[in-house]
């Protein structure tokens, strides 16, 4: 069946991907309405569902609050608006009128639709925009808005998308929670009746929430279960709100920026949403999980094939003692280890000698790098190392010779305080000569000293996020900043397609597919306690692959928690994402740094399961047992365990662990021991694990496909 078709006589459009179904139509009214999203349907089928609008059952009720595909404040209509329009003339609301359609079927894989409607009486166009891949079942969704008319408007709400779930028994709501160095909290709990709002009013995406959600019907587990769920990929304030209504029906709508703000539209100009992504799957949240990591791969990440290299980072190790002579050092320890990205911290520039100054004047310190970088990359290139560097490109200390010489660069807002955190300020990259300025240097910098990484940091949350300079400035700030981010991004990977960037914010303080699509990989916490890193990963990879999770082993007490677990725990942990190192190697044991070079040479036999496999979690870490993952390659010959037991009570059960993915009727044998299991063992009644019972015990388990032909040693 066609990815996208349509049947006439009944209106409904059908969208196809390869296991479910999405249908909307134009109702009797012309605004767009919600018809199907679950299991696969054929053109008849969704027929079925798509009935009349029925008539208010009371003078109290109106239309539906959720079972549109972009609920407007207009008419009578109660529920959550995803658009909200006000005229010059004082006019609000927005009467829909369809306007057309157009079906784009140009490139091989994808389909798209682009519905048109507009006001009937005031010069506002909305166009519904949908899109579907033949490899996923996952529906992108956008809407364009453009002001026809001669005057400007506001838009006090412009989400991407509005989604409905099939009347359920119940309903249960997943998202993740956090803060600093607690990122990605998982929750599960019943949908309240009423409104749930989930958002970040921070300018940025934010470690306190992050944009997706997974509704089930309270009744999905890991393994099996309906659910649906949606991302959304914008790295500045967002909203999403659930919905929970009287008459028992659920669904949600998100979009960029938070209540409060109104985005002006000028005579002609066009707002473009971000995509909000919605996923069917039936399978658990396991299979949701699965499916958009392939997404991810597949669709959003810019370079998802490349193995990540092993790096190293300065951090948790230098401070902002930057010295090149002790760089040099650690990064001939770290070439010994098996490293191949030798990244250079915060600290390297300007006055940048603790977080009260320098930030915003980006050229090595003239005391410690008195002949530039260029010795220090060279050094870390013929140890046989990429060169990777730290920059925060969005701030600026109001210690600064960029400060002094721009204050008027900053977000603020006249008459009041410039709020600082963390000693900084945030540039405001809404203003095309900031934009123009950031990318210039970094350009500038990548091509004259041979830079081959960067991680991107973004220190801090907006405040006082005003542009007085510009008229309705404070209004545009929020959009406009995030797309001359992204505009800036993606000139300096056109300028310079074998840069790799790392997407960092104080850790995964901006982790969404916004960022995803122009960066490689993010760092997920600044908290390396490879104990917490448990729950943190646990979280990220609810929707985001392995692939973009960076995970260092660190020193122990550990900086953050003070808690001591062993090398290779901390190792086994790590090696669940991009495995990198971020201690102090200058204080390792020599027992120590030979133990690390075998685990590091063991994470290059497997990474390409971690990176561009498929993940399954036989156990979480809420279990009463080992936490376990397992990658699976994609053609199954091949997968690994890691397992991590943290303190538990004498007596707790040990069982084995059942794995999925693997091929039928086939042996696999234990790359370390030689031993060989049975799928039919493995996946039915599960592996014992060679744990010992104690405190932060860990182990890798890499099985490889026998051959059909080998005949087993009996
Ligand atoms: C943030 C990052 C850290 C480190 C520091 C440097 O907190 O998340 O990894 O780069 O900034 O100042």
């Amino acid at each position: 069946m066609a990815l996208i078709s349509f049947a006439p006589h009944t209106g409904v459009w059908l969208l196809s991907t390869a296991r479910t179904s999405y249908a909307l139509r134009t109702d009797e009214t012309g605004a767009p309405c919600h018809v199907a999203w679950g299991p696969r349907l054929t053109l008849a089928e969704a027929a079925e569902l798509a009935v009349p609008l029925a008539p208010p059952a009371s003078s109290f009720e109106g239309r539906p609050a959720v079972g549109e595909e972009l609920p407007v404040d207009g008419g009578a209509r109660y529920g959550v608006p995803s658009l909200q329009v006000r005229f010059a003339d004082g006019s609000r609301a927005f009467e829909w009128q369809p306007a057309g359609h157009r079906l784009d079927e140009s490139t091989p894989g994808t389909a798209e639709l682009a519905l048109d409607y507009r006001d009937r009486g005031y010069p506002l166009d909305v166009t519904l925009h949908y899109r579907v891949h033949e490899d996923s079942d996952v529906v992108e969704r956008w809407t364009v808005l453009r002001n026809a008319g001669d005057q400007e408007l506001t838009l006090p709400r412009a989400d991407s998308a509005a989604w409905t779930l099939p009347a359920l028994p119940g309903y249960r709501l997943s998202h993740v929670t956090g803060q600093w160095s607690a990122e990605n909290t998982l929750h599960r709990e019943p949908l309240p009746a009423g409104e749930t709002v989930l958002g970040s009013r921070r300018g940025v995406t934010s470690h306190h929430a992050n944009p997706w959600v997974m509704l089930d019907a309270g009744d999905a587990t890991e393994e099996q279960g309906r659910v649906w769920s949606a991302a959304l990929a914008w790295s500045g304030s967002w909203r999403i709100t659930a919905q929970r209504t009287p008459d028992g029906r659920a669904g949600f709508t998100g979009g960029a920026g938070h209540d409060g703000a109104s985005l002006p539209l000028a005579p002609g100009e066009e707002f473009t949403t971000p995509v909000m992504a919605g996923l069917f799957s039936d399978g658990g949240f396991g299979a949701a999980g699965r499916a958009w990591h392939a997404y991810t791969l597949a669709h959003v990440l810019p370079r998802p094939r490349e193995t990540a290299p092993v790096l190293y980072n300065s951090w948790e190790a230098t401070g902002f003692d930057v010295e090149p002579a002790a760089q040099a050092a650690l990064a001939a320890r770290a070439a010994a280890l098996g490293v191949e990205l030798y990244v250079v911290d915060d600290g390297w520039f300007g006055g940048r000698r603790h977080d009260r100054a320098g930030l915003g004047d980006w050229t090595p310190s003239p005391d410690r790098f008195p002949d530039g970088l260029g010795p220090l990359v060279r050094e870390v290139h013929r140890l046989g190392m990429k060169f990777g560097l730290w920059v925060e490109p969005e701030m600026v200390n109001a210690d600064s010779d960029l400060y002094r010489e721009h204050p008027d660069w900053v977000l603020h807002v006249p008459g009041r305080t410039r709020t600082e955190l963390r000693n900084q300020l945030v540039l405001n990259f809404a203003r095309r000569d900031v934009a123009d300025w950031a990318y210039g240097w970094l350009t500038r910098l990548v091509a004259d000293h041979g830079i081959d990484f960067l991680k991107w940091d973004m220190n801090r949350a907006f405040s006082e996020a005003g542009w007085p300079e510009r008229t309705g400035g404070a209004d545009r700030v929020a959009t406009g900043y995030v797309h001359h981010l992204y505009g800036v991004l993606d000139r300096l990977r056109a300028d310079h397609p074998d840069l790799r960037i790392e997407a960092c914010s104080g850790g995964g303080g901006r982790v969404d597919l916004g960022i995803l699509a122009r960066t490689d990989q993010a760092w997920t916490s600044d908290n390396t306690d490879a104990a917490d890193r448990t729950r943190i990963q646990h979280g990220h990879t609810q929707i985001y692959p392995a692939r973009t999770m960076a995970a260092w082993v660190t020193d122990v007490p550990n900086q953050l928690t003070g808690r001591t677990v062993p090398l290779r725990f901390r190792f086994h942990v790590a090696m669940a994402g991009l495995l990198g190192i971020g201690g102090d190697l200058s204080r390792w044991p020599e027992e120590e740094l030979a133990e690390a070079a075998e685990l590091v040479a063991e994470y290059k036999t497997v990474r390409h399961l971690v990176q561009h496999g498929v993940l399954h979690r036989p156990a979480g870490p809420g279990d009463d047992g080992p936490t376990v993952v397992q990658y699976v390659s994609p053609d199954a010959e091949e997968t690994l365990l890691l397992a991590w037991r943290p303190p538990l009570p004498h007596g707790a059960p040990r069982r084995p662990v059942r794995l999925a993915g693997l091929t039928p009727g086939a042996r696999y044998r234990d790359a370390r021991t030689g031993a060989v299991h049975h799928t039919t063992v493995l996946t039915g009644y599960g592996l014992t694990l060679d744990l010992p019972p104690a405190d932060w015990a860990s182990t890798a388990v890499h099985l490889v496909r026998v051959p059909d032909g080998e005949v087993p040693a009996s």
